[in-house]
C-alpha cells in the first residue's frame, strides 16, 4: 500500500503546482493583455523567457539585454519566470514612470542586490525609502559639498602622481581614488588604495559584480533547483566578497563613533554617517554600516568607471582635448590648488563630462515596480509591471540623438537640451528616488578632470565608440583593458 501513498501523494502535490501556475497566470491576465502591445518572446508557463533567452547566447547581464533588445526591438516584454519585465528606451513613458508616486519601489530585478545587501537605500520599499531618503538628503546640499572640494583636489594629486607610473588597469585606478576620496570625507580616514596596489578590493567589488550578474542571469527562471545550482556556484563568492566589505564597513563605522566621541562635530552641516551616529537612537549600529556600505558601492564603480570613459573618450579626440585644457588653464592656472570657485566656471569640461555620461552611464539600467495601474499615451501600464528603463539604449536613441555615438559636448549647450524631451538624458536617474550623489560626483569629477588634463596629454587608439566592447551588471565597464594613456606635458 505503501506506493498507493507515494502515488496520491505526488498526485496532490502535482495538482497543488498546477493550481498555483494556473492562479498565478490568472492574476497577471491584464499583464498578458498589455504585452500584446509590444515586441518579445513567447511567454512559457513556469519559465517565462529562461529558454529563448538561452539559445540565442549572451555572456552577462548587459549583454543580455543587448542581444534580446536586437532580436526583438525595444521597447519590448521579457518573462523572468511568472515575473513581468517591461525593457523601455521610450522617453515619454521613462519621464511618468521615474516622476510617479506609485512607482518608487525597485523591480523585481533588485532581488539579488536585496539578498546580499539587504535593507539599504537603494532598496528600500517606498514607505521606508521616503523617511530615510529626507534624512538623508540633509547632508547632500551645496554648503556641504563645497566643504568636499579641497578633499577631491588633494586625493586627485596622489592620482595625478599614480598616473606618471606604472598601474594595472585604468578602472581600478579611477576606483581607487573614488574610494579614497569617500573615506577621506565621510570616514574621516584615507584607506590609500591609490598607493597600496598590492589591496585587491576594488577588484574584489568588480569580481562581486560578475558573481551577482551571473547569479542573476542563471535565475530567469523562478524554478527553485535553478537558483540553487547558480547560488552554489557563484552566490557563495559573492557571499564572502560581500561579507569582506560588511565587516569593513562596520569597522569604519566603529572608527567615526570612537572619533566623533572625542572630537564631536556641531551644527547641521554634518555627513550622512555623522548624522547617523548622532541619531543613534533612529539608527541601529548594523543599519549604519548597511547604509554606509551602499553608498561606498553607489560613489565608487560609478564615479570611477565614468572617469575612464571621460579620459578616453578625451584621448580619441584631441580637439576637445585641447577646449578642456584651455579652458582649466584659463580659469585655475598650471598649478593652482582647485577651489570650489573655480567649478562652476569650468563650462565646457561639464559639457564634456555629461557627454561621456550619455555615452557611457555607468548604470545602465534602472528598474521600477508599477504599484497601481497608470495612463501613459493611449495605454494603462498595469499593476504589477516591472519596468526597466535601458538608460545605455535612450542615451543612443536617434530618435532624440541626431548621430547619436559621435562625441559632441555640444549637445549640452542651454539651446540644445532646451530642443530634446526632459527625460531622454538620465545618468543619475530621475524623479525623487534619483542618485543623491549626483552632484557629489559631479563635482568630484570635474576636480580630477581638470587636474589629470593639466599634468597630461590623453591618447587612445579607439576611432569609434563602438570598438568598445562592454560589460555590466549594475555598472558597465569595457569587456577587455580599455585603451587610454597618459603622456606627462612638460
Ligand atoms: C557618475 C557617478 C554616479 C552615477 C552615474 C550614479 C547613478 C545613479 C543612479 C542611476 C541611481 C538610481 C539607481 C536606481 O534607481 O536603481 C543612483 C542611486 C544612488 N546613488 Fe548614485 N551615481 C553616481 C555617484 C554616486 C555617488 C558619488 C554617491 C554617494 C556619494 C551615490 C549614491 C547613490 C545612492 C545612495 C543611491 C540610491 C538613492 C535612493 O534610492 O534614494 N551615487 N545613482
Amino acid at each position: 500500500m505503501a506506493w498507493l501513498k507515494i502515488v496520491v501523494g505526488a498526485g496532490v502535490l502535482a495538482v497543488l503546482i498546477i493550481l498555483n501556475v494556473a492562479w498565478s497566470l490568472y492574476k497577471k491576465r491584464h499583464i498578458f493583455e498589455f504585452a500584446k502591445n509590444f515586441n518579445g518572446f513567447r511567454f512559457y508557463p513556469i519559465f517565462g523567457n529562461y529558454w529563448q533567452l538561452k539559445n540565442i547566447g549572451y555572456s552577462d547581464y548587459f549583454d543580455a539585454v543587448r542581444v534580446v533588445a536586437k532580436e526583438v526591438g525595444l521597447p519590448f516584454n521579457f518573462w523572468y519566470g511568472h515575473s513581468y519585465l517591461h525593457v523601455t528606451d521610450d522617453a515619454e513613458a521613462i519621464k511618468v514612470i521615474l516622476d510617479h508616486p506609485d512607482c518608487l519601489d525597485k523591480s523585481s530585478s533588485y532581488n539579488i542586490l536585496k539578498v546580499l545587501f539587504e535593507d539599504c537605500l537603494l532598496v528600500y520599499k517606498a514607505d521606508e525609502w521616503k523617511v530615510r531618503r529626507k534624512f538623508f538628503s540633509k547632508s547632500f546640499n551645496q554648503p556641504i559639498l563645497n566643504s568636499y572640494v579641497h578633499y577631491f583636489y588633494k586625493n586627485s594629486n596622489v592620482l595625478v602622481d599614480v598616473l606618471h607610473n606604472d598601474y594595472e588597469d585604468l578602472f581600478s585606478v579611477f576606483g581607487r581614488y573614488t574610494f579614497d576620496t569617500f573615506c577621506d570625507i565621510i570616514v574621516g580616514k584615507s584607506y590609500n588604495l591609490q598607493t597600496d596596489p598590492s589591496n585587491r578590493l576594488i577588484d574584489e567589488m568588480d569580481a562581486m559584480q560578475k558573481y551577482m550578474a551571473e547569479i542573476s542571469v542563471a535565475t530567469v527562471t523562478f524554478g527553485f533547483p535553478l537558483h540553487l545550482k547558480a547560488l552554489l556556484t557563484n552566490g557563495w563568492s559573492a557571499l564572502s566578497l560581500i561579507n569582506k566589505l560588511k565587516k569593513l564597513s562596520s569597522s569604519m563605522t566603529d572608527l567615526r563613533r570612537k572619533e566623533l566621541q572625542k572630537y564631536p562635530v556641531v551644527g547641521s552641516q554634518i555627513s550622512f554617517l555623522d548624522a547617523m551616529i548622532s541619531r543613534g537612537n533612529l539608527f541601529h549600529p548594523s543599519i549604519i554600516s548597511k547604509e554606509l556600505l551602499i553608498f561606498l558601492v553607489a560613489a565608487t564603480d560609478t564615479t570611477g568607471n565614468s572617469l575612464t570613459f571621460t579620459f578616453t573618450l578625451l584621448g580619441m579626440h584631441p580637439e576637445i582635448q585641447q577646449k578642456v585644457y584651455e579652458e582649466v588653464i584659463t580659469e585655475i592656472g598650471r598649478d593652482a590648488p582647485i577651489e570650489t570657485d573655480h567649478l562652476p566656471k569650468l563650462k565646457y569640461t561639464e559639457r564634456v563630462i555629461s557627454e561621456s555620461l550619455r555615452l557611457f552611464p555607468p548604470v545602465f539600467i534602472v528598474g521600477r515596480h508599477i504599484n497601481k495601474d497608470i495612463q501613459i499615451g493611449d495605454k494603462i501600464f498595469p499593476k504589477g509591471t516591472n519596468v526597466l528603463v535601458y538608460t545605455f539604449a535612450l542615451h543612443r536613441n536617434s530618435k532624440y540623438w541626431p548621430n547619436p555615438k559621435k562625441f559632441d559636448p555640444d549637445r549640452f549647450l542651454p539651446e540644445e537640451i532646451a530642443k530634446r524631451p526632459p527625460s531622454c538624458y538620465i545618468p543619475f536617474s530621475e524623479g525623487p528616488r534619483n542618485c543623491i550623489g549626483k552632484l557629489y560626483a559631479m563635482m568630484s569629477m570635474k576636480v580630477v578632470v581638470a587636474n589629470v588634463i593639466r599634468n597630461f596629454r590623453i591618447s587612445s587608439k579607439y576611432r569609434s565608440v563602438d570598438e568598445m566592447e562592454m560589460r555590466g551588471l549594475i555598472t558597465i565597464r569595457t569587456k577587455n583593458d580599455i585603451d587610454c594613456h597618459f603622456s606627462p606635458r612638460n
